[in-house]
């Protein structure tokens, strides 16, 4: 494993739309193990490929167990209900704001060794898994910010 280097605001790649992962490889399995330890290493909730310079239709997001789950090729299936909370973005240091996002969402998407998985998720991780795959589409949470917010006023 090896640590990547997070693409920041500004660069191209954010703003561009993932290609499917078609080859369930060591390739991609070596790409998620990076982005494990990337995402590890810089305390985020959720990393996308783009994020790493890869423009691939693959995520990690944080559950609230602590534990990753990588998505693969993932759509929102269903979501349901409406939270404004504040998010913030590893490519976007020191930036929150408020965004509305489902409370409730349920994602389909394949594992790393592509086959089908299905995952509910409410909450916090909801919004993770919106915020990770709006990534995969060229789409950063400033898109949808009601109200930027000062990081001092989250502690
Ligand atoms: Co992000």
């Amino acid at each position: 494993m090896a640590l990547r280097t997070i693409v920041q605001v500004g660069d191209e790649v954010l703003t561009k739309k993932c290609r499917p992962v078609t080859d369930f490889n060591d390739r991609l399995h070596q790409l998620l193990d990076d982005m494990a330890e990337t995402l590890r290493d810089a305390g985020g909730l959720g990393l996308a490929a783009p994020q790493v310079g890869v423009l691939r239709a693959c995520a990690i997001v944080e559950q609230a167990d602590g534990s990753y789950v990588e998505i693969v090729n993932p759509v929102i299936e269903k979501s349901s209900g409406a939270v404004e909370e504040a998010e913030g973005c590893l490519s976007l240091p020191g930036r929150y704001g408020m965004v509305l996002r489902p409370e409730k969402v349920t994602v389909k998407a394949q594992d790393r060794n592509g086959n089908p998985i299905t995952i509910e998720a409410e909450g916090y991780t909801a919004r993770a898994f919106c915020h990770e795959i709006d990534h995969l589409s060229g789409h950063l949470f400033t898109e949808l910010v009601t109200e930027y917010i000062d990081p001092e006023d989250l502690r």
